[in-house]
């Protein structure tokens, strides 16, 4: 098939994790016969210092027209001045609204090799296998804010409507389906009136529309408890934008590592953002050792989702797991040993190019 890929590498780690996802890109184009027009462009710090835009016009129009964009990572404390009026992440939150991706999908299902990094006993972590469905273009982080008298009282409005809670619910319940058939809707319904709304919302939604799909409704606060005690029981996670970013992080720690979480941003089209759910790193940024495997895996979720290409996502999936038991793993995994951003890029291609 013919797609156009729209890249943007981005800041910190981006650039690197983001050269070994192109080569992937191009060996999976070549093992299987497609022709992938890979287009680069500038978002978030990158494009501030060249455009003082972090989400240049140029950049929107690339991303509109391809079938799907793959994003590095954005932000660096060369920008995170808190006064300062523009700042990486402000490109990326305007891409996902414009792209109109309100469901952020977060698969959570530990390797056994990184298992050992994660400070949970073992037995917890057996049959770990979860689908965060984060909503993406509401609530706090884009309602209203703002300063109030002299800058001495600041505000963030969480707002959500009816509709941006009936099409995400739908989003998770279709994909509980195709998996165990259990959502848990995360909330705060006993404070916010958003949570409230959401809660009559899934309950209505699911009820009504998934009358196969078993659900409940699980605090905020609860749930962080939950997901260290028993990860386990729990199969699709369907919760606000900012209750997800941050249960996602405390996943991870599931995961053994954030080098190894991919995500996809989808909306009501084909076309998606494709993430690792990691930051720009900067700590480490240019020294070549941070772990490609999260945007490795965010490219098959983007075969995936948005090209249809099933077979060739599990090749690429297949290929970072047998990486894994190799023990082919950079820094984040390995005290000893450890690989570079490069060799563990390169032995994922290697592989897929030898794949049956
Ligand atoms: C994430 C990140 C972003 C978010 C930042 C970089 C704006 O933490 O994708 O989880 O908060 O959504
Ligand atoms: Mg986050």
């Amino acid at each position: 098939m013919k797609a156009t890929i729209t890249l943007l590498p981005g800041d910190g780690i981006g650039p690197e994790v983001m050269a070994e996802a192109r080569k992937l890109l191009e060996a999976v184009a070549t093992r299987y016969e497609h022709e992938f027009t890979l287009d680069e462009a500038l978002i978030g710090g990158a494009a501030i210092d060249a455009t003082s835009d972090p989400l240049p016009p140029a950049t929107i129009e690339k991303c509109e027209r391809a079938d799907a964009v793959l994003l590095g990572a954005v932000g660096g404390p060369k920008w995170s001045d808190p006064n300062a009026k523009v700042r990486p992440e402000q490109g990326l939150l305007k891409l996902r609204a414009t792209l109109g991706v309100y469901a952020n999908l977060r698969p959570v299902v530990p390797h056994p090799v990184a298992a050992k990094h994660a400070p949970l006993k073992p037995e917890l972590l057996e049959g770990v296998d979860l689908l965060f469905v984060r909503e993406l273009t509401g609530g706090a982080y884009f309602g209203e804010k703002g300063r109030e008298q002299n800058g001495q009282v600041a505000f963030d409005v969480a707002r959500y409507s009816v509709s941006e809670v009936e099409r995400v619910t739908r989003r998770a319940a279709q994909l509980a389906r195709g998996r165990r058939k259990k959502i848990t809707h995360v909330d705060k319904a006993n404070v916010l009136e958003t949570s409230r709304l959401w809660r009559s919302v899934v309950t209505r939604v699911l009820s009504e529309e998934f009358p196969d799909i078993a659900f409940e409704h699980v605090l905020v606060d609860a749930m962080t408890m939950h997901l260290l005690h028993r990860p386990a029981s729990f199969d699709v996670i369907l919760t606000e934008n900012l209750f997800g970013d941050i249960l996602t992080d405390e996943a991870s720690v599931l995961a053994g590592s954030m080098g190894l979480l991919p995500s996809a941003s989808i909306g009501d089209g084909k076309s998606g953002l494709y993430e690792p759910i990691h930051g720009s790193a900067p700590d480490i940024a240019g020294q070549g050792i941070a772990n490609p495997y999260a945007t490795l895996l965010s490219v098959a979720l983007l075969l995936r989702h948005s090209l249809g290409l099933e077979a060739e996502a599990q090749a690429v999936e297949n290929a970072v797991s047998q990486a894994l038991d190799a023990g082919v793993l950079t820094r984040d995994l390995s005290a000893t040993g450890a690989v570079s951003t490069t060799q563990a890029g390169q032995w994922v291609c290697e592989r897929l190019r030898d794949s049956a």
